[in-house]
């Protein structure tokens, strides 16, 4: 597990696919995302095999929060989404970086830029690595604001790179340095 202040990562699971079966056929969830067809259950099995294979440190890990239990007792943590470092370059140190909150109730309370914060860290200080970047839609601010909440600086945009709902939108690249980091994590 690593944990954050009000959530925590740990390995995605099978039984977490029929969640994120629905995450992602969510319009209002993937219009953020690359994808673009209904998904099947059957598909995200495959993509779950597929990633078993890949290495450890690229495998997408489950956010889940933390929720009080007010009886008190045993605590309990609720899946909300994953995130994940893709395509590690172990030369360059750098990876490219991924998030999706599916629990659409949840957005705008502050867990995708805590989230983002705990995969960067879990990035330089563990994995040792150097720079984390990303892509994100020009149409998505929420998603932009929180990567800026979390360190990330705008670095470029690929022109009309993507077609969404029949429109070309620009493809923003946003990334953190590690002497950034640093600066920024007191
Ligand atoms: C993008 C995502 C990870 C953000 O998570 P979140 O928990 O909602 O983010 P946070 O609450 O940490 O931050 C959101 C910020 O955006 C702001 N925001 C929300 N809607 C906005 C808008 N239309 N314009 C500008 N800012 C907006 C919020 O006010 C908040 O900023 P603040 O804390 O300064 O007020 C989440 O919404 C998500 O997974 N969406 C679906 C998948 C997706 O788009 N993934 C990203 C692909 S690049």
């Amino acid at each position: 597990m690593i944990y954050g202040e009000r959530i925590r990562f740990r390995h995605m699971e099978r039984s977490d696919l029929p969640r994120f079966v629905d995450y992602l056929n969510d319009p209002d969830v993937n219009w953020g995302l690359a994808v673009y067809l209904p998904l099947s259950m059957a598909a995200e099995e495959q993509w779950f095999e597929n990633m078993l294979k890949r290495p450890a440190a690229e495998q997408p890990l489950a956010i889940e929060v933390h929720e009080e239990n007010p009886q008190g007792g045993e605590e309990t943590w609720t899946l909300i989404g994953n995130c994940a470092l893709l395509d590690i370059d172990w030369r360059n140190r750098s990876a490219e970086l991924g998030i999706l909150i599916g629990e659409k109730d949840l957005w705008g309370r502050g867990f995708g830029s805590e989230a983002m914060r705990l995969l960067v860290k879990h990035a330089f200080e563990t994995l040792n690595l150097h720079r984390v970047w990303l892509r994100v839609y020009e149409t998505n601010p929420r998603a932009i604001r929180a990567y800026e909440k979390a360190g990330f600086v705008m670095e470029g945009r690929q022109r009309q790179a993507a077609i969404k709902n029949g429109n070309y939108i620009d493809v923003l690249v946003m990334s953190l340095l590690r002497e950034e980091y640093s600066a920024v994590k007191e």
